[in-house]
């Protein structure tokens, strides 16, 4: 079943997500089907979407739900915890990570603030293992002056992203920019209608080779 079916026929707990999502979160999600994962996502809702991931990754996969309401305790069952804290302070977020180990996948749907979205991406991301993923959602708030927002307001996280895509391509900018610990662990930005997910992983070395025949670009007919 698709994630997509799994959700439109969902008669558990709530889920709460824009319809568009779905095509991103099996593009970047499917490779840890089955595996042994730690997936954290930041804001349960009514609890649905922790048990939607739990039956999408399969049997060995840990889901952890982080909220501030003490009321989401309450969706804690087998493969699925939740810790109670705010995902804007540190010492919270680094408790999760000392009892849960490395995640491989962060989503942030959480309060949608750009001060809390900027303190979890720059706690977490760094944390994430080292091909994991990090989506943070519903950034249409970038533009909202009430979450912190603003069209190119400095500080939002679509701003971020912006200069976090400089960042990626640090190695090709001829000393204009120092590559950084986010290039060197980051392979690649997806940037949706309120969304941005980061794949992480080490580039080998990189290089653009021409290979194949130089003869060869309009067919051959000898
Ligand atoms: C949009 S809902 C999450 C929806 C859920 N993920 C789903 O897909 O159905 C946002 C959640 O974030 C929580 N939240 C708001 N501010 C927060 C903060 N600073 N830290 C942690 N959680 C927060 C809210 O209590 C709420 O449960």
């Amino acid at each position: 079943m698709s994630l997509w079916q799994d959700f439109v026929t969902n008669d558990q707990r709530l889920i709460h997500k824009w319809k568009h999502y779905f095509p991103a979160y099996e593009d970047h999600l499917s490779r840890f089907r089955n595996q042994d994962v730690v997936l954290i996502e930041i804001g349960c809702g009514g609890g649905g979407s922790l048990q939607m991931w739990k039956r999408f990754l399969g049997p060995h996969a840990r889901i952890i739900g982080l909220d501030l309401r003490h009321e989401c305790a309450a969706f804690s069952e087998d493969q699925i915890e939740v810790r109670i804290g705010d995902q804007s302070n540190e010492a919270f977020l680094e408790s999760v990570l000392r009892e849960f180990g490395t995640p491989d996948v962060v989503i942030d749907d959480g309060s949608h603030v750009m001060a809390h979205i900027d303190a979890s991406f720059r706690y977490l991301y760094p944390r994430v293992s080292r091909t994991g993923v990090y989506m943070v959602e519903d950034l249409h708030t970038a533009y909202w002056p009430g979450f912190g927002g603003g069209l190119r307001r400095e500080g939002t996280f679509i701003e971020t992203a912006k200069h976090l895509i400089d960042e990626l391509n640090a190695d090709h900018t001829r000393g204009a920019l120092e590559p950084t610990a986010f290039t060197r662990s980051t392979l690649s930005m997806h940037m949706y209608d309120s969304m941005v997910v980061f794949e992480r992983g080490r580039h080998t070395s990189k290089q653009a080779p021409q290979i194949g025949r130089p003869d060869a670009h309009y067919g051959s007919k000898g």
